[in-house]
């Protein structure tokens, strides 16, 4: 019998009914559907729309209709693990207001905050509870609603990010499928290209802070790029290579949708062609931690058991990291 590992069971997504388009943008500042597709792939992006709602929403709506997919009750939920970079609010975790949205009353859950790697770095972790043998059911959830921290009048960010969010079923397997190998990194000092000044410890809400706009996104968009096309290539060729990968024996990348380019520029270091990388950023944009799971449940039906996937992504922190799945089920 092989090693109990981590497989994912089943996934599903959510996205918000409203659409942003570029065209919509070009009326809000002064861009182009031009400039955008060419320099991010973007022409549209999902904005979550409505008083009183935020990323539990989102993540519980994707939940709901994972428990129903696999007509699993919520009480049998174990662990949540949410993977947000705009939580609900400060504290409690956005995992306990999921579990308490959906009902998982026997399930314990924390937050991770990892910006866009955050779901990888969820996922693995969840894992981790799986193998130790303890838990059998786990919840793992990508979720943003990064229209709550952008500024649209700031044209470097508010044409790149959407809301989404996606969540997968863990459960053990111990037929040579699930999560095999995985690499995960940071580097702290990338945080000066990409954050969110206001808001926590170091600089509380203020009046101040809001006439200064700095409870939104600031990022240096060339610094962040320079330093994503390299990571996310390496890590991915790294764990490639562990594994005794060859660009033949992989079915599909599944990257982190932050910039087409970025995407392009990992492919080709795994030698890997367009028709082998799931690309949904056209659609929805950036979801921070909802664009890999996003992919997951788009492409769900295209997936076979014993597909080799590379999951590869890069954040703010700086945050990156790969996954290796063979893939669980047809
Ligand atoms: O997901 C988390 C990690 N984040 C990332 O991985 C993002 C990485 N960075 C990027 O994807 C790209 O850097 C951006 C998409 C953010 C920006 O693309 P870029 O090709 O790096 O553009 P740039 O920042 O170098 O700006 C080029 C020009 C500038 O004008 P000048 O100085 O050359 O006159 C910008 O002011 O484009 C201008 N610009 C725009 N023009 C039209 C910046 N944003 C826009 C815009 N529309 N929306």
């Amino acid at each position: 019998m092989e090693k109990t590992r981590a497989a994912i069971t089943a996934v599903n997504g959510y996205v918000p009914d409203y659409i942003l388009s570029n065209l919509e943008l070009e009326k809000l500042v002064d861009t182009t559907d031009e400039w955008i597709t060419s320099r991010t792939g973007i022409k549209e992006r999902r904005i979550l729309k409505g008083q009183g709602l935020g990323s539990s929403d989102m993540a519980a709506a994707a939940v709901q209709g994972l428990l129903k997919k696999k007509n699993i009750a919520p009480e049998e939920i174990e662990l949540v693990i949410c993977a947000t970079t705009t939580p609900d609010m400060q504290f409690p975790a956005t995992a306990n207001i999921v579990s308490d949205k959906v009902g998982m009353k026997n399930a314990f859950g924390f937050d991770i905050n990892a910006a866009c790697s955050g779901f990888i770095y969820a996922l693995v972790t969840g894992s981790k509870y799986i193998e130790s043998g303890q838990y059998k059911k786990v919840i793992v959830i990508g979720v943003d609603k990064m229209s709550s921290i952008i500024d649209y009048t700031d044209r470097t960010t508010c044409v790149i990010f959407g809301d989404g969010a996606g969540a997968v079923l863990l459960e053990p397997d111990q037929s040579g499928a699930g999560i095999v190998d995985s690499i995960l990194r940071s580097d702290g000092s990338g945080r000066v290209h990409l954050h969110q000044k206001a808001g926590g410890s170091v600089l509380p809400a203020s009046h101040e802070t809001v006439d200064a706009k700095q409870h939104f996104v600031y990022q240096e968009g060339q610094a962040v790029f320079k330093f994503a096309v390299t990571n996310m290539a390496d890590v991915s060729a790294e764990i490639m290579e562990r594994n005794q990968l060859k660009a033949e024996d992989i079915a599909w990348l599944v990257p982190h949708q932050a910039n087409k380019r970025i995407i392009d520029a990992t492919a080709r270091r795994m030698g890997l062609g367009n028709e082998k990388v799931m690309l949904n950023i056209e659609k929805y944009g950036n979801t921070t931690n909802g664009t890999i799971p996003l992919c997951l449940w788009e492409w769900e039906n295209q997936l076979h058991k014993g597909d080799n996937i590379i999951l590869a992504a890069f954040g703010g922190g700086f945050t990156w990291g790969s996954v290796y799945i063979r893939w669980a089920y047809n």
